[in-house]
């Protein structure tokens, strides 16, 4: 073969995974590089931990092939893949001290010295006063750290943690995120994270990869997945998105839309479909992209700038913004996230508003997908 594959990359080749009838994971070519903090992100029941256990060697794909960079290790058991799981059940020797379940990947392979290696990992997870007490005598975090310092302590390749941070409270949760996050950093190993939590891939992972009913539907970085998603499950699952259904009035560099008689306008570089004149299109934008103007002050907004007329429905007072939904001919309730700035007194539901944005922030989606595909998704628990 010719490819040039790190040694270390993560290499999933048309892998599935049936059960019965059930195809719980459709075939899936995936490249986790060497040394990234890659996500899988879904809903539950989407097929992540099936995806992680195959490469763990704990299921056995029903096609496809595993290989860790050249190394093809489709058929060999778990315990000699260079590869350690760190599940959300911490499952930590109870009756041993932190410092001996720390140790125990080293003792049970028939290492004698293990200090060294074991105040390193007690350091890396900042745990070192910890050392002689039991599990139950630490926090959940605490514990959750534990756990991921017994598998790092065996120098895998690849470190597979499947919602580890579920059983923890959400200060706790993202304390831990960033923890993890500088452990990974520090140690340069890989880690495959499976997490419903669109908050959490985004945060840790420099590459997620948004699962939906077995199939990778999209792949990318954080910012990149947020700004340019290239399905409505996508739009809908990571964050929120206005989608307004249009008609297409001309397609070029610029496309121009129709929606209700509004004109709309986006850049064809953010269409993840071609526009074609007189077709369909689902025109997106993220909430927290568009400016909200009491109708009195339409006058104020600039030249070239969308614009919706529309209707206070409700607002939601939450601190660092104001939530409003906005209800319009152009489209049934439009989310707007103001930052709390300069608070105008009259944006209050029943008031008269234009809404604006800058054109190059809306994307362009295939009218055929389901306009509400991810919506729900959002707040379910593994
Ligand atoms: N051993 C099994 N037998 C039958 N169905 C299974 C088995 N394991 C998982 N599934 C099904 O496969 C789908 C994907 O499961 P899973 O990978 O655990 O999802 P996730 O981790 O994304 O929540 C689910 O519908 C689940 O019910
Ligand atoms: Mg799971």
């Amino acid at each position: 073969m010719t490819d040039k594959t790190a040694s270390g990359d993560v290499r999933l080749a048309g892998i599935s995974k049936h059960y019965g009838s059930f195809t719980a994971v459709h075939p899936l070519d995936l490249t986790i590089p060497q040394g990234s903090f890659f996500a899988l992100l879904g809903a539950s029941g989407c097929g992540k931990t099936t995806t992680l256990r195959m490469i763990a060697g704990l299921e056995e794909p029903s096609t496809g092939t595993v290989s860790l960079g050249d190394r093809e290790v489709t058929h060999l058991p778990p315990y000699k893949r260079p590869v350690n799981t760190v599940f959300q059940s911490y499952a930590l020797f109870p009756h041993l001290s932190i410092y001996e379940n720390i140790a125990f990947g080293l003792r049970r392979r028939g290492i004698k010295s293990v200090k060294k290696q074991v105040d390193d990992m007690l350091e890396l997870v900042q745990l070192g006063q910890f050392a002689q007490r039991k599990p139950h005598q630490l926090s959940g975090g605490q514990q959750q750290r534990v756990a991921v310092a017994r598998a790092l302590i065996n120098h895998p390749q690849v470190l597979l943690l499947d919602e580890p941070l579920g059983a923890l409270d959400l200060k706790l949760r993202r304390q831990m995120q960033l923890e993890l996050k500088r452990i990974q950093t520090e140690v340069g190993i890989t880690f495959v994270h499976v997490t419903h939590d669109q908050e959490e891939a985004m945060t840790m992972a420099d590459t997620v990869a948004v699962m939906n009913g077995g199939r990778v539907e999209q792949l990318g970085a954080p910012a990149e997945l947020y700004e340019n998603p290239r399905t409505t499950f996508v739009a809908n699952f990571l964050g929120t998105s206005n989608l307004i259904e249009a008609s297409v009035e001309s397609a070029g560099t610029d496309v121009v839309v129709s929606a209700s008689g509004t004109t709309l306008r986006l850049p064809g570089q953010r269409c993840s479909t071609t526009p074609r004149a007189g077709g369909k299109l689902l025109v997106g934008v993220r909430p927290e992209k568009i400016s909200l103007v009491h109708a009195d002050e339409e006058h104020t907004v600039a030249a070239g700038r969308n614009k919706i007329a529309g209707r206070i429905a409700d607002s939601s007072f939450i601190g660092v913004s104001t939530q409003y939904v906005i209800d319009s001919r152009v489209c049934p309730e439009l989310e707007v996230y103001a930052q709390n700035i300069e608070r105008d007194a009259r944006l209050v539901p029943g008031a008269e508003v234009v809404l604006h944005w800058n054109p190059e922030h809306t994307f362009g989606l295939d009218a055929a997908m389901d306009i509400d595909a991810g919506v729900e998704t959002v707040e379910e628990s593994a």
